[in-house]
């Protein structure tokens, strides 16, 4: 059986992104949440807690994600959130953003395995499993050697693995062959995430790696929304651009009840367009008109007309 998960996306797969997907498209299994973290030592924000109550989670099963590198501050929203009835927690060890990694957090943290061993020690209090999202390194794919010999030390419940670098951030090619030999040295199940951008890249995936256990898809899905069923062979139903419309519409409207003032609705619009607008023909035209709204007005008059005069790349076939 394939399994496939929606990856993180921070600034977009919101607990509203991720209701509103699941609605709409089917396909995807599970989501892991974007990264919550500690300010000020051990303080959270209750807005990102309240993203991940269970009432806001009802249509997809979500694990959330944890940034830390201080295992005390991980066991804070750990408890938080192991309260709040999750079995699961994801560390994430693959954040590239220099202002991240240079402090020592996400894929910050892959060239101190003795650090990562002593984290995962500490943390072992916690009433839950521990999954990993990881790069292969921060500087080299090599660093990943180092690491997978202490993730076995431990019972995870999966490591999700990202085959490139921090420092590549999302550029250049996975390095497949690095991946590979990751699969036979780690003990739990793996999880491969990155560039499944339509369904033939995920058959030569699929055929090429049969022990991996789970497909994490981010930008692919989030810019072809109908890619999860199209993998999984389930039925498309309906009219796919009244489909994508009525996912947008309903996610104007909550980050119109949601989010104050003009321009904080406006630039997360365009930050899901900046994806979705790789669903059309001539997405990157429609994305850079998008871009250019500065008012509501004129954005929804622009998107209306997107709906109901631009082809989908899905309606060509
Ligand atoms: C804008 C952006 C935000 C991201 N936020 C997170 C995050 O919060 N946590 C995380 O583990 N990965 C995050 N990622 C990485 C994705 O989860 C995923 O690993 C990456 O996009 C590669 O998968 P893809 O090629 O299927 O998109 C982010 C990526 C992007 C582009």
């Amino acid at each position: 059986m394939t399994i496939l998960s929606l990856a993180p996306i921070r600034g977009i797969t919101d607990a509203i992104y991720r209701d509103a997907f699941a609605r709409h498209f089917p396909g995807f299994d599970l989501a892991v949440a974007p990264f919550l973290t500690t300010y000020q030592g051990n303080r959270v924000k209750p807005a990102r807690i309240a993203e991940l109550l269970p009432e806001n989670n009802m249509h997809l099963p979500v694990i959330p994600q944890i940034l830390a590198k201080n295992p005390d501050h991980f066991i804070v929203i750990g408890k938080i959130l192991a309260d709040l009835g999750y079995t699961t927690l994801n560390w994430n060890l693959g954040c590239p953003y220099p202002m991240v990694a240079n402090k020592m957090r996400g894929s910050g943290l892959l060239p101190y395995p003795e650090k990562i061993e002593s984290f995962l020690e500490k943390i072992h209090c916690l009433p839950v499993s521990i999954s990993i999202k990881t790069r292969l390194g921060r500087k080299e794919t090599k660093e990943i050697f180092d690491l997978l010999p202490i993730f076995n030390k431990f019972p995870l419940s999966e490591v999700i693995i990202h085959p490139r670098t921090g420092l590549q951030m999302y550029e250049g090619t996975v390095d497949l062959d690095t991946f590979s030999q990751c699969l036979e040295l780690c003990r739990h199940p793996v999880v491969y995430n990155g560039d499944i951008t339509d369904q033939n890249r995920f058959r030569e995936l699929a055929d090429r790696f049969p022990k991996v256990k789970g497909w994490m898809i981010g930008r692919g899905a989030l810019s072809d929304p109908f890619l999860p069923a199209e993998i999984k062979n389930m039925p498309m139903k309906g009219d796919l651009r009244q489909t994508i419309a009525s996912f947008h519409d309903e996610l104007f409207e909550k980050y119109r009840e949601l989010l104050e003032g003009p321009s904080h609705i406006l630039g997360r619009m365009k930050g899901i367009w900046k994806y979705l607008s790789g669903a059309f023909h001539d997405g990157k035209k429609l994305l850079k008109k998008i871009q250019k709204t500065k008012t509501v007005e004129r954005y929804q008059q622009l998107t209306q007309d997107i709906f109901s005069q631009e082809r989908l790349r899905r309606e060509n076939t």
